[in-house]
């Protein structure tokens, strides 16, 4: 069972179509269940031709809408007046997958059916999600119901490309789970308290190159870094840029920046901080790289019995940050992180101060249970005033919410 903060009691209309992707929205109902949002099915007659309103119904725990006049029983529809009553507190009418009918209904107003009977009587954001073999997907005719739709304030999740149930290959793929959810999360945080803001994010531990094949480097995984990522993702900031070290899923909505040096993390930063309201840093930047990186690998023949590398200092990141933003104003709050391994406090503070942040989040990796690689983190929030915030064993994902609500409500009262 997987809470999704944003996602704990929103209520989603989810209206399945009859694609051969419908097998998708199965998993796709239950993990929005699981995370914690009441799931509303309407299923077309050609999704029955694939799956059951049973198996909806086992999943989400709520009775399965599939009859437009069915009026009593346990799956009758809420009110007596049918589309009305379900599209009516509905956070989001999802079309999960979206056939080349069902869209081009939608289009053009047709309510035959549940589903586009809802459609049209809803005022909740409508998402698409096009699912279609064959090439379907890239007619004109299919391509201007998209573009009639999406003018009218439609949204759309995008098809993927790959191999089709025919076994023919173009766009037209139903995306995997996560990355439905992904785009539903960020639609249904989208006026959330980061909004119209810009988020800079930095996430995992650098590598500094001693030849072509070996580097130096530390233990950080990114997983805080990509957390608090989809954090500020979930509290609708209009961009987020992560500059990150790590190979780890990058959230829908996020613009990640793939970096390995201190060296090329600064440059990425720098120039993505010239107009963000807001700069996390929760890289572990290396501190000393290799003086000298050795064009070609180094053979252990061509040395004695040990190998002396002259380390250098790499820039601090967070000072020229500071720097720049003496001189700009931007970005307008920074965030740091401290790792400590003890006087964590009196140390985080030092930092605060030295580095001119707004918040310092400061963890004892000393703990088995927090700081790196693992998925939960132990950490206290300093500020400027001297204040504390110490949030107790947390995951990841909790103690990301925590920084971004904090650090948005500082946003927001400037
Ligand atoms: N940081 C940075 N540039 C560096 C090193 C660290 O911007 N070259 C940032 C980190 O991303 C973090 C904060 O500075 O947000 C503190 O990092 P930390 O490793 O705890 O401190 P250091 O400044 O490296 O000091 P020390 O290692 O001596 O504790």
């Amino acid at each position: 069972m997987t809470l999704i903060s944003i996602l704990k009691d929103k209520h989603i209309v989810l209206g399945v179509t009859g694609s051969i992707a419908c097998y998708k929205s199965i998993d796709l109902a239950s993990k929005l269940t699981q995370a914690g949002a009441l799931v509303d099915v309407i299923l077309t007659d050609g999704a029955e031709k694939f799956v059951t309103p049973l198996t909806f119904q086992a999943v989400t725990g709520r009775p399965v809408y599939t009859d437009m006049w069915k009026t009593d029983g346990a799956d009758s529809l809420p009110t007596h007046i049918a589309h009305v009553g379900l599209g009516e507190d509905a956070d989001l009418l999802a079309i999960i997958p979206a056939t080349a009918n069902t869209i081009a209904k939608l289009a053009y107003g047709l309510a035959d059916n549940l589903l586009t009977v809802t459609a049209l009587a809803s005022r909740a954001p409508m998402v698409i999600a096009p699912a279609m073999d064959a090439g379907m997907y890239q007619h004109p005719t299919v391509q201007d119901n998209i573009t009639r739709l999406i003018e009218r304030g439609g949204l759309l999740i995008p098809p993927e490309e790959g191999r089709f149930a025919s076994g023919l290959v173009g766009v037209g793929r139903l995306p995997e789970t996560p990355t439905l959810i992904g785009h539903i999360r960020r639609i249904i945080g989208r006026d959330g308290e980061l909004a119209s803001q810009k988020v800079v994010i930095s996430a995992g531990g650098t590598r500094e190159a001693i030849d072509p094949v070996r580097f130096i480097s530390n233990r950080s995984s990114g997983k805080q870094g990509h957390a608090l990522a989809q954090a500020a993702v979930d509290a609708g900031a209009r961009e987020v840029v992560l500059v990150t070290t790590a190979d780890l899923p990058v959230p829908v909505g996020v613009h990640a920046i793939l970096v390995e040096s201190a060296e090329e993390m600064l440059r990425a930063i720098l120039h993505h901080s010239t107009d963000a309201d807001l700069l996390i840093m929760a890289a572990a930047v290396a501190d000393f790289k290799p003086q000298q990186r050795a064009e070609q690998k180094i053979k252990k023949e061509n040395s004695d019995k040990s190998l002396v590398l002259e380390l250098g200092r790499t820039a601090d990141i967070l000072v020229e940050v500071k720097a720049q933003r003496e001189q700009t104003g931007y970005p307008r709050m920074v965030v740091g992180f401290a790792a400590e391994s003890e006087n964590v406090l009196s140390n985080a503070r030092s930092k605060l101060i030295r580095k001119g942040l707004d918040l310092l989040v400061a963890n004892d990796i000393t703990a088995d249970d927090a700081g790196f690689s693992v998925d939960t983190n132990r950490v206290v929030i300093l500020d400027t005033e001297g204040g504390m915030d110490e949030l107790g064993l947390a995951s990841k994902t909790i103690v990301s919410e925590r920084i971004i609500a904090r650090a948005a409500m500082m946003l927001g009262s400037e």
